[in-house]
């Protein structure tokens, strides 16, 4: 600990610098203030440790001095120094927020001794102070499940983020936890009593996106009846997390650096410049790295957005934090559920552990309410989960031997599932996403298998 900082509140210059030069010589740091107004400026502008404050003041009194810099720093151990005989003033002086007094002529021996006691008590409520701001970090991070080493190196990430108002860009696959890590980020920050607002990119056409995001004015676009008012406006104050930016178009692109570089933005069909005080948190499942080498992603906005870079390794790299993600949602899901499950037989968690989650969390969270609401009793077992997950390949490097025909069948199993796991189960998306119909992905489902008892509503 560094010296302790103490101030002398005390109107008559000799007693002062009396005080003053007796505490310097025991190697304290001693400052000095006249009055009121000057103890104040003091407590603004240094850690005050101790505030050692003379009753009788010009026109005003000791009093007076504790609660004004009690308010503005609770933290100052205030001790009174009062005249012979003004016992109703110690005990108003303790009534303010004094920790001790002492009674004048000062016995500079028992100054010592009450400020040494002040010093142990302002070193405990410290103590006390940083204890509970960490469980208040813990607390907002509870829902974040985070066991593994490689998890642990993204939560510290997350929480240097939380400390600071910089663009933030989080990448990793699908399903790996990058919004739950965004709103994690925004609800540790200073920011977490203004907006958390989501924009999914590539979910809008163009010029519907750019109105979206940045406001429009009436008439700007065919339908465009009113004056829209964007997410970036709305999140001021907040924070705004743009999902999928590798999807944003180059024009956008111009719009969002722009923002990120000047705070500024323009809205559809205007030009007046608009303000938004707003912090920007983007994801991409893709490699951001790779797509400025491709050429779509403009290098100068990457450089803008990656000032803090958190990569969210898939579920398959971190084994570890299964168990306690299953736990996790085992917890959640039933609650929700209304149903009581005590766990899962030690042959399902096996199976689980060997899975390679092609759809990562998201997939583990699906598998978890399939058997949540499949299982009929309070254990899940094997049989609770997807009949793909005790076969599937979980090591992608290793290849069983094979013909052509079969290697092919296995990649096509596996990029099934995987789209199956990454839309929840709904095969029209799934279809979808593997550029086939609907139909032709459910004969295949059929044919290998796969579909099982699978969610078929879509
Ligand atoms: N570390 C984690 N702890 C607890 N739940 C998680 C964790 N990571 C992801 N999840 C959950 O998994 C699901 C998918 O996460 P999400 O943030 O939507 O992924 P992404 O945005 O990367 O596709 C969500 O329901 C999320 O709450
Ligand atoms: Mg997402």
């Amino acid at each position: 600990m560094s010296k302790a900082l103490i101030l002398i509140v005390e109107d008559d210059p000799t007693q002062r610098r009396f005080v003053q030069g007796s505490l310097e010589s025991e190697d304290y740091s001693v400052l000095a203030a006249g009055s009121l107004k000057e103890a104040v400026a003091a407590v603004e502008r240094h850690p005050v440790d101790v505030a050692l404050v003379d009753y009788k003041l010009a026109g005003e009194t000791g009093i007076d001095v504790i609660r004004a810099v009690l308010e503005r720093n609770p933290l100052v151990t205030p001790i009174m120094i009062t005249a012979y005989g003004q016992v109703e003033i110690a005990v108003e002086a303790i009534k303010a927020g004094a920790y001790d007094f002492i009674v004048k002529p000062v016995d500079f021996k028992k100054l010592m001794l009450v400020i040494d006691r002040a010093l142990e008590r302002h070193k405990l409520r410290q103590e006390i102070q940083v204890l509970r701001n960490s469980i208040d970090e813990k607390f907002r991070f509870e829902n974040l499940v985070v066991v593994s080493p490689k998890m642990e190196g993204v939560a510290r990430l997350a929480g240097k983020a939380a400390k600071s108002d910089v663009a933030v860009l989080v990448s990793g696959e699908t399903g790996t936890g990058k919004d739950l890590i965004a709103k994690t980020i925004h609800y540790a920050s200073r920011r977490r009593n203004g907006p958390f607002l989501a924009a999914n990119l590539p979910s809008l056409p163009e010029t519907l996106l750019e109105s979206e995001l940045f406001g429009a004015e009436k008439g700007a676009y065919t339908g465009a009846v009113d004056r829209k008012i964007g997410l970036f406006e709305t999140a001021s104050g907040g924070t705004l997390y743009l999902d999928e930016i590798g999807d944003l178009s180059l024009h956008l692109q111009v719009k969002l650096l722009r923002f990120l570089q000047e705070k500024e933005f323009t809205r559809l069909g205007s030009s007046k410049p608009l303000k938004s005080d707003v912090r920007i948190i983007a994801a991409t499942n893709k490699d951001p790295e790779r797509l400025v080498a491709q050429e779509k992603f403009r290098p100068d906005l990457y450089y803008r957005l990656n000032v803090i870079r958190i990569v969210v390794p898939p579920l398959r790299e971190r084994r570890e934090d299964i168990p306690a993600l299953v736990d996790h949602f085992l917890r959640t899901i039933s609650r929700r559920e209304n149903r009581t499950i005590r766990g899962l037989t030690a042959e399902a968690m096996a199976a689980l552990m060997r899975n390679s989650f092609p759809g990562n969390i998201r997939e583990l969270e699906n598998i978890i309410e399939r058997a949540v609401v499949f299982s009929e009793g309070d254990t899940i077992r094997l049989a609770d989960l997807p009949a793909f997950i005790d076969e599937r390949e979980n090591d992608a490097v290793f290849e069983p031997p094979g013909s052509l025909e079969e290697k092919v069948k296995r990649l096509e199993i596996r990029e099934i599932e995987k789209a199956l796991a990454e839309a929840g189960g709904i095969k029209s998306r799934a279809a979808r996403a593997l550029g086939i119909t609907k139909r032709i992905l459910g004969y295949k489902a059929k044919k290998y298998n796969l579909s099982g008892d699978e969610k078929t509503n879509d």
